[in-house]
């Protein structure tokens, strides 16, 4: 909210630059050049870009792009862990299970309508994501083969996803920001009891301890990938750097991820996949072996093990709800209309005793 005196001094200046044509660019609009230089200042001056505030069309599109591929993977996110509801080896595990993907299915909502706010309605973003025209993290494309996949997606897949997600909450576009912040709230409840889940296999028979095991050595490389391409190859990057969306590189979040997690496998009893993964003294970091990116790659055009499971499923999910949103959107409706009835009403009322 700190930008509304910038962009209301900007307002003025536009206004005077639209009648003198003054400070305007070669190619723009009269006054697009004030409006720029408050948003610059902006967020140099760490302050939050508000939905009301102007913003340049690229910085407008970037967010959606995110925003929308970030809610899509939540929802998307929901269908390999449900897969393991019914069978959940208790009741209490049963009952983290259901708030977890519930959870989820409550940050795809507040990631929609963080998107709305730039003026982009989930009907859109949910057609695009249908059709296959927006993505999905790919590390959503993997099986969840065995109950200890619960634990393994809780604690790295979970726990990657804080990693990127705290600096979120400092980013420069407010909604998303405060989306940020209760989500990763919610993430730290979902990585913790994917830890305490593994933590039980661990330490319980040889064959729990071995599916424990063997569901981190499937989910520890694709972990590493949810950080997104190395950073020469990462298109998107710098832009997003400099407008402070994104305020850590992929590699530096990916390291950060790799630290955390090497003593928290050494206390879960646990070993990672790696035999180059060693600590570096010199760098102050753990040294990690190559990442398959041809693999990263491949499941991102489609070609993963589940990607056609998961986007059936989620069509499928869409159309049965239509008869859902119908009736929300006609309750809705009668409940617009008798609230206008009232209004109208009160007001003849109003009149009849003034
Ligand atoms: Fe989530
Ligand atoms: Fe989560």
């Amino acid at each position: 909210m700190a930008t509304a005196a910038a962009h209301q001094a900007a307002r003025t200046q536009a206004a005077h630059a639209t009648s003198d044509a003054t400070g305007t660019a070669p190619g723009q609009a009269p006054g697009t050049a004030a409006y720029q230089t408050a948003f610059d200042t902006a967020v140099a001056a760490e302050e939050r870009i508000e939905p009301r505030d102007w913003m340049p069309d690229a910085y407008r599109a970037t967010l959606v792009r995110q925003i929308a591929q970030h809610a899509h993977s939540e929802i998307i996110g929901m269908q390999p862990e449900a897969n393991w509801i019914t069978r959940a080896p208790s009741l209490r595990r049963k009952a983290i299970l259901m708030a977890k993907v519930q959870d989820e299915a409550g940050h795809g909502l507040y990631l929609y309508s963080a998107a709305e706010t730039l003026g982009t309605g989930r009907d859109e973003l949910l057609d695009k994501l249908h059709s296959g025209r927006q993505k999905y993290s790919s590390i959503f494309n993997y099986p969840t083969l065995t109950w200890a996949d619960v634990g393994a997606i809780g604690w790295l897949v979970d726990g990657a996803a804080i990693t990127n997600q705290v600096p979120l909450c400092r980013c420069s576009y407010g909604p998303y920001a405060r989306a940020m912040v209760r989500i990763c709230k919610e993430e730290s409840f979902h990585q913790r009891q994917g830890y305490e889940l593994l933590l039980a296999l661990s330490r319980g028979t040889e064959a729990q301890h071995a599916m424990a095991q063997d569901a981190v050595d499937r989910w520890w490389w694709p972990s590493l990938m949810m950080f997104g391409p190395p950073d020469d190859e990462s298109s998107h990057s710098a832009q997003s750097m400099e407008w402070k969306i994104k305020r850590h590189s992929n590699d530096e979040l990916r390291q950060r991820f790799v630290d955390i997690c090497v003593p928290q496998a050494e206390s879960l009893g646990l070993t990672l996949p790696d035999p180059d993964l060693v600590w570096n003294e010199e760098r102050g970091h753990h040294d990690f072996g190559a990442i398959d990116w041809t693999e990263f790659w491949e499941v991102l055009k489609g070609n993963g093990p589940c990607n056609e499971q998961r986007i059936t499923q989620r069509r499928q999910a869409h159309d049965e709800g239509a008869w859902v949103r119908e009736a929300a959107a006609t309750h809705a409706a009668k409940h617009s209309e008798a609230k206008h009835a009232e209004a109208q009403d009160s007001g003849a009322n109003g009149k009849a005793t003034a």
